[in-house]
């Protein structure tokens, strides 16, 4: 174990986004690293905007699952601070100039929260996942990006019944054209997916894609897409390549990874090596999701065709939540071919988990407008109170 040096971990604390001012709490003037022991405890030194700012622990959150997945951090101890008056409004002038600069960057806004689905072998459900995950989070009112990073062997567009060729427009304020994702509403909510199989017309077209690296391909699909606002981004990731993930690290480092494994206790030695490439690539891992659970038939007995054991036993190796077990069934692989989610279609067993998976997700998000209190937009106001009873 290597003693971490202050650069390493201001480069991991970058990754912390302050939802409500848009930038990264480093350059924001919020975090600093006060102290390193060589037993690699890790002091960061923390100022709030305002003191009780409800953001706190979410922050606390991602300060430690950040700065801990140092392999040479034993322990992350924050000391929380607060603002001045002089702090707030120089932290407000430089989020207001991130969000300019940020412009320039992706077409994902800062305060989308990105996920990763991912696996270390192939055939696990990655993309079950991820089309079933879209739709539920969709189906409860939020508005889903669906990227389709598995460059040539996409699935989503059958998935999601979306096959149309996309479109490039011109939109204000861009030099070139950008292409629109192809969009479908659930109930209040909406999908908005790309994938390289909206994008070809034939083989010869496919094989000019192969020759482009994987990672271009999904900067292609980050700087290129006209997003809009989007609540979440869902990123189907290819099976068995870090090298996606180690260019979303660097193009995204806010996306986080939820890691697919099947219930094999062997298969976990697999999804394993997907735990380890996220330390390595500094991604915050969100949690694990086991699918091909046991089979439940019409009465109730559990088949568990696939092994036991395996989801719970990754999450607790890698220290992160198990958020669901999918069971085996007909209705997901099914809804898969006819580009209906089951978890639209079914109340079945997987519909149900797919659903509280989606929940917990979404619960772990404040949604901004409940930020106010400690909100930069909040910050301005207290300013010029300050400055009336002063005159
Ligand atoms: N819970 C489930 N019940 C039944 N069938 C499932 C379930 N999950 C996935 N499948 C089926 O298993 C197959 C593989 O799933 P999927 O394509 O989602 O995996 P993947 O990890 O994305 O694969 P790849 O690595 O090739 O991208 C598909 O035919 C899918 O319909
Ligand atoms: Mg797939």
């Amino acid at each position: 174990m290597t003693t971490p040096t202050e650069p390493e971990l201001l480069s991991l604390l970058r990754a912390v986004i302050d939802p409500e001012l848009g930038g990264n709490v480093v350059d924001l003037g919020m975090a600093t690293v006060t102290g390193i022991t060589p037993e690699g405890i890790v002091n960061v030194g923390f100022k709030l905007t305002i003191r009780g700012c409800p953001l706190r622990q979410q922050l606390k959150n991602d300060i430690e699952s950040r700065v801990g997945s140092h392999p040479g951090v034993t322990k992350v101890v924050i000391d929380w601070g607060e603002m001045s008056q002089e702090e707030r409004t120089a932290v407000m002038g430089r989020a207001r100039w991130n969000a300019r600069a940020e412009d320039d960057a992706t077409q994902v806004s800062v305060d989308t929260r990105v996920f990763a689905i991912s696996s270390g072998k192939g055939g696990v459900g990655k993309s079950s996942v991820t089309v079933n995950l879209a739709a539920a989070m969709a189906h409860r009112g939020a508005t889903v990006g669906v990227l389709d990073a598995d460059i040539w062997g996409f699935s989503i567009p059958r998935m999601l019944g979306l096959t149309d060729r996309l479109q490039a427009q011109r939109f204000e304020g861009h030099e070139k054209p950008m292409i629109v994702p192809n969009e479908r509403r659930i109930g209040s909510g909406v999908l908005k997916v790309v994938s390289t199989g909206m994008m070809l017309d034939d083989e010869d077209t496919a094989l000019m894609w192969r020759g482009l690296m994987l990672t271009k391909a999904v900067e292609q699909f980050l700087n290129d897409v006209n997003w809009g606002k989007l609540d979440y981004l869902l990123i189907d990731m290819p099976p068995g390549t870090g090298d996606v993930q180690m260019g979303l690290a660097r193009m995204l480092p806010r996306t986080e990874l939820v890691i697919v494994t099947t219930p094999a206790l062997a298969a976990q030695k697999v999804a394993a090596r997907a735990a380890d490439m996220a330390r390595r690539s500094f991604l915050r891992v969100a949690g694990v999701i086991e699918n091909m659970s046991a089979f439940e038939c019409a009465h109730g007995d559990q088949y568990p065709l696939f092994g036991q054991g395996g989801g719970l036993a990754l999450a607790s190796d890698i220290g992160v939540p198990l958020l669901g077990q999918i069971p085996l069934e007909p209705a997901v692989s099914r809804g898969g071919d006819v580009g209906e989610p089951a978890v639209l279609t079914s109340d079945s067993p997987a519909a149900r988990v797919f659903l509280q998976i989606a929940d917990t997700l979404i619960a772990e998000t404040i949604p901004a407008n409940s930020l106010s209190e400690c909100s930069a937009r909040q910050a301005e106001p207290e300013t010029t109170q300050v400055s009336l009873r002063r005159s």
